[in-house]
């Protein structure tokens, strides 16, 4: 059972989409014709059940829909295989043949092979392609990301690595995917962090370090007033500085608080050092942010919506959904003997909660989005969770329809399985981590004497940042993973070594046969697909927009380092078992584009994680 149709125009789209839309047509012919006595509306989404198949001798893709849709009409899956077999090669965009050719469905899995000449076709067109063959999406949305958010004025550590680096690859590749992005960095500056480090500044603070370097002295004031406010023994034990300070002022827990307050409600010694310590916060984890190359379209903390709390919480009162609650104030969700959400305190002072929401009413006044993404840590889930259902309750308008999704990530663990803590017990700094990422990657990268010493620096660098970046990408967000340092500079397995590693690979091959790639790309060269080899590494650089498809609908990276290291393999195949520039032509031209468009894949691959490349390693 082949389909030999007349030759079509490569399709646009995916050949999943293809094949998903052709199967849309034989599951809505066997419907019209009585053949699946199932209910109509049980036809949309049995397409999603059309995927590439796990091994490759049962063909390019498989589609298991028979099975359940046998179990719905009462037949056998391989009579319901066989109509829709049947109907299939008739569909327009089928670019398929059925295997094993003999036995086309098995005991119900319709297994296909992607036409030859179809996929030459497609690869020639992705050859060709600025976009590299990825399909933009046919209805753009706009998508606000909120993501890294950290809170200010006490140093960024290990725990912010994930949302920052996990949102800033989410919003590239929501981009190129053709969706309008507004990134958004809700920053955390408004905090009681700052009531204990302006607590600290009116009672401790030092003029001379201020000056020198103000985030180092902030840090140490943060660091400092906290164990005097917290006034644990442990820690007083350990530090006979903050003891002393805690001896002298037995009341700074409560100072502390009142100080926030007096910031909060406008004191103009507060508000003066707010505005004075900010910028220096700022220019702090700015030039973290351009280590990592991460960027946002938005900087609206959570000073920004002070003005609007009073109001959201008025509003929600108006509407009868908040109500107080010994003094308090907030929204019963769960019923009258659960606790609320609270939105005010007894104190008069709003919460994360008040700001949340009112976050979500501008941002839906001023961006229109339908969807709003917060890439944030999972202890976070309840807030968000009741947040969200606050938000529906409240009939915003402008709400309807608009999906709020918390994109959550676990935990990083150190050895021990605990989380990530340096050997003193402190949370470890995201400077110096991204410092000691880079001084290993230096070790490895030392031992290329080929290179001179102001590249060596730029490519230690590319490379342990690109380590770090990558092993949190590629793990499933939502479990912890164990960070190490051995692990992720490995220069074999799925780490971001290997696959910059296989980028220079691949261009080496063109550097070294001395190959002009834009005048390659002008050519439109005829690409063959004569060996399997050749076959199985042009049907993965084809998958690249069903990959990025992926992600998006679970918001899942590791989707995208998964197949790019699979891509990687037959690359490694590719190259290893068939000669490129030794060949004769016109297998050589064809194999240069072969090579030089795995590079560009891989290349744009880790661009959309935010992982740079290096010309040499
Ligand atoms: N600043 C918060 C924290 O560090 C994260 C904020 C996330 N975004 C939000 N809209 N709540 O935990």
């Amino acid at each position: 059972m082949t389909a030999d149709g007349p030759q079509q125009a490569p399709a646009a789209g995916t050949f999943r989409d293809r094949l998903r839309g052709a199967f849309a047509t034989a599951l809505a012919a066997a419907h019209a014709e009585g053949v699946l006595p199932i209910a109509a509306g049980d036809l949309p989404g049995l397409v999603d059940q059309v995927r590439e198949t796990a091994d490759p001798k049962f063909g390019d893709y498989s589609a298991t829909l028979a099975m359940g849709l046998a179990k719905k009409a009462g037949k056998k899956p391989r009579d319901v295989a066989v109509e829709l077999a049947r109907r299939l090669p008739a569909a327009p965009g089928f670019a398929a043949t059925f295997t094993p050719p003999g036995d086309p469905v098995g005991p119900g899995f319709l297994n296909v092979r992607v036409r030859d000449d179809a996929l030459a076709a497609a690869i020639s067109a992705a050859f060709a392609d600025e976009r590299l063959g990825v399909p933009a999406v046919a209805r753009a949305e706009t998508i606000v990301v909120d993501f890294s958010s950290p809170n200010v004025a006490k140093p960024m550590h290990v725990g912010h690595i994930r949302s920052t680096v996990i949102g800033d690859a989410l919003a590239r590749i929501l981009r190129f995917r053709g969706h309008r992005v507004v990134t958004d960095n809700h920053l955390g500056d408004w905090g009681t962090q700052f009531g204990m480090i302006i607590w600290g500044w009116k009672h401790c603070r030092d003029d001379a370090a201020f000056a020198a370097d103000p985030t180092a002295e902030l840090g140490r004031l943060y660091r400092l007033v906290r164990k005097v406010a917290d006034a644990k023994p442990e820690d007083l034990a350990a530090d006979p500085s903050a003891a002393a300070l805690a001896a002298r002022h037995p009341d700074a827990g409560r100072e502390v608080l009142e100080e926030t307050a007096k910031l909060h409600a406008g004191d103009a010694e507060n508000r003066a050092l707010w505005q004075r310590f900010m910028p220096a916060c700022l220019a702090d984890i700015e030039r973290l942010y351009r280590r990592l190359d991460v960027s946002f379209d938005h900087w609206l903390g959570e000073s920004f919506f002070q003005p609007f709390l009073a109001d959201v919480v008025a509003d929600l009162e108006s509407r009868g959904l908040a109500r107080e609650s010994r003094g308090a104030t907030g929204i019963f969700l769960d019923g009258d003997d659960k606790p609320p959400f609270l939105v005010r305190k007894a104190d008069g002072a709003f919460l994360y909660a008040t700001t949340d929401l009112a976050t979500i009413r501008w941002r839906l006044e001023h961006w229109r989005p339908d969807r709003i993404l917060y890439v944030v840590d999972h202890r976070q889930g309840q807030h968000f969770d009741q947040l969200f259902r606050t938000a529906a309750r409240w009939g915003l308008p402008g709400l309807d329809g608009v999906a709020l999704v918390h994109v959550a990530f676990g935990t990083v663990l150190g050895d021990d399985g605990k989380p990530f803590k340096t050997r003193s017990g402190d949370t470890v700094g995201l400077e110096s981590l991204l410092d000691e990422g880079v001084e290993r990657a230096g070790q490895l990268v030392a031992a290329d004497e080929g290179l001179a010493a102001e590249e060596r620096r730029n490519v230690a660098e590319t490379v342990g940042i690109g380590a770090i970046k990558y092993a949190d990408l590629c793990q499933n967000r939502t479990t912890d993973y164990v960070f190490s340092y051995d692990k992720m500079l490995e220069l074999k397995g799925n780490t971001a070594a290997y696959m910059q590693y296989a980028v220079a690979r691949v261009e080496g091959v063109l550097e070294k046969g001395g190959v002009d790639r834009d005048a390659l790309r002008r050519s439109a060269p005829a690409i063959t697909l004569a060996d399997p080899r050749e076959r199985a590494l042009a049907l993965a650089l084809l998958r690249f927009g069903e990959v990025l498809e992926d992600v998006e609908a679970d918001y899942r990276p590791n989707l995208l380092t998964a197949w790019l290291y699979d891509l990687a393999g037959r690359y490694s195949a590719f190259y290893d078992g068939l000669p490129i520039l030794k060949a004769p032509e016109p297998e050589r031209t064809s194999r240069l584009a072969l090579a030089d468009l795995t590079g560009r894949v891989l290349r744009r691959g880790l661009e959309l994680l935010g992982i740079g490349t290096v010309r040499r390693m």
